[in-house]
């Protein structure tokens, strides 16, 4: 396993420049398997979830050629498979979308019950009741999901949980079931939209997205379609809180603001100076850090993603805060890591009580999965002394070129790839 070496105390300063959007990226890669024309996508993120889609499309059949870091051009019209491989299902959660798309495609799947950061459990039983609603067979059996319909039809569905996950998959699925379906209760992330444009753009009749009630019609046929991925808002965050956390100064750039009006209000409460211009973010602090209370909510409320950002962050607020996890059961595995960075944080249930002030100390912590890596990080950039995070191949899932971009605003901080389980390090 890698390990990333952070040594603290620089501020930030100067530009970064802001990716696309994992989670739309990894729901629009599946979604490409619906077309029989052909796809070219731009704005991909250079991450392992990316790499570990394509090469997943790649085993199906779908032929692919790279355009460079973040672009590729797909053409899936000599698919062949609907059961992707266990070895790469398991790497990451978004593989259940391969189920959509493919019953899309096919009306068969066959998808491994998919793996991805252990933020507890993570059940897709609004997933499966939207497909049954459809009109799917569903069959579990050796860890597999095993679905087959003749012809889904439209349905009115109403998701009992405020879930991304199955507001996407049920839009890729009712996008080819004949008739209208009608997702109420949906999810409202900017990349459901993004996802919705994408499958519109392919041939789809999808109105709605980006409020709580989807309309799909159903069409037989999608087409060849060009799309630019939108901005990744929680990598945007994770810089924003970055620059708050060392007293820096930094501009996100090639942002949409508006996804980031949570985080931009939060900030400010904590007494950090958040410009916004139409495609850039400017944040500096000079000051002391205001404690906070955050509570996590489904957009547009404050992103579960960046609570272990936030809580990083706030170690440094003089005072109490109060963080509220609403979106995932047990999401709290960072707090033991923080703990032996020398923060206090008290957690009792869903509410993290975060003494903040005292300054944090260096120390070997492990990145339980991927936020809570980017956090620790950040933690490390306020540390007195070299941190040490292993487990860093989580950050890779998500963040491209974490280290380098970091590094490129001034921080102190490098990669030691472990060679045959030795590590083989250098001083920074
Ligand atoms: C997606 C994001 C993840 C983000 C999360 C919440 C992707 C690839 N991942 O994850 O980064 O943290 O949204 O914004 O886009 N639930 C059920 N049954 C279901 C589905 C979900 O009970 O069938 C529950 C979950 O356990 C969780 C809540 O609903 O408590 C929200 O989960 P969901 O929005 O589905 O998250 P993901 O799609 O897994």
């Amino acid at each position: 396993m890698d390990t990333i070496v952070i040594g603290g105390g620089n501020k930030l300063h100067g530009k970064v420049r802001i990716s696309g959007a994992k989670n739309a990226a990894v729901a629009i890669l599946p979604a490409a398997l619906m077309s029989t024309g052909k796809i070219s996508l731009s704005n991909l993120p250079d991450i392992n979830d990316v790499r570990t889609l394509i090469a997943i499309l790649e085993n199906l059949g779908v032929a692919i050629r790279r355009r460079g870091r973040n672009a590729v051009e797909l053409n899936p019209s000599r698919l062949r498979g609907y059961s992707p491989p266990y070895e790469l299902v398991k790497k990451m959660r978004a593989s259940y979308y391969l189920m959509g798309s493919l019953l899309a495609r096919f009306g068969r799947a066959e998808v491994p019950i998919p793996g991805g950061c252990d933020l507890g459990p993570r059940p897709i039983d609004q997933h499966l009741k939207g497909f049954a609603a459809l009109g799917v067979d569903i069959e579990i059996e050796h860890g597999l999901i095993k679905l087959a319909v003749a012809k889904m039809r439209g349905a009115h569905i109403y998701l009992d949980v405020v879930s991304v996950g199955a507001t996407i998959n049920l839009m890729l699925a009712a996008a080819a079931a004949e008739g209208r379906t009608v997702l109420e209760n949906a999810a409202k992330e900017p990349e459901i939209v993004d996802v919705a444009n994408f499958l519109n753009a392919m041939g789809a009749s999808i109105k709605g997205a980006g409020t709580d009630v989807i309309r799909i019609d159903g069409v037989s046929q999608f087409g060849s379609a060009e799309h630019m991925v939108i901005p990744d808002r929680i990598e945007a965050g994770t810089y924003m809180m970055a620059a708050a956390a060392t007293g820096g100064e930094i501009v996100v750039e090639d942002v949409i603001p508006k996804h980031l009006e949570a985080v931009t209000a939060k900030l400010r409460e904590m007494g950090v100076t958040v410009d916004v211009e139409p495609e850039r973010i400017w944040v500096k602090r000079t000051d002391h850090l205001l404690p906070s209370d955050i509570k996590t909510f489904p957009y547009p409320g404050f992103p579960t993603d960046l609570q272990p950002l936030s809580m990083a962050l706030l170690t440094a607020a003089e005072g109490t805060s109060i963080i509220t996890e609403n979106v995932f059961d047990g999401r709290f595995r960072h707090v033991d890591e923080l703990k032996r960075m020398g923060a206090q944080i008290k957690v009792e249930g869903r509410t993290a009580v975060v003494e903040g002030g005292q300054p944090l100390s260096a120390a070997p912590v492990a990145a339980t999965d991927l936020r809570a890596g980017a956090a620790l990080v950040v933690a490390g950039l306020m540390a007195r002394g070299e941190t040490v995070l292993s487990e860093a191949e989580h950050i890779d899932r998500g963040y491209e070129q974490f280290e380098e971009k970091l590094r490129g605003l001034g921080a102190s901080i490098k990669r030691v790839r472990s060679r045959g389980g030795i590590m083989v390090r250098k001083p920074l």
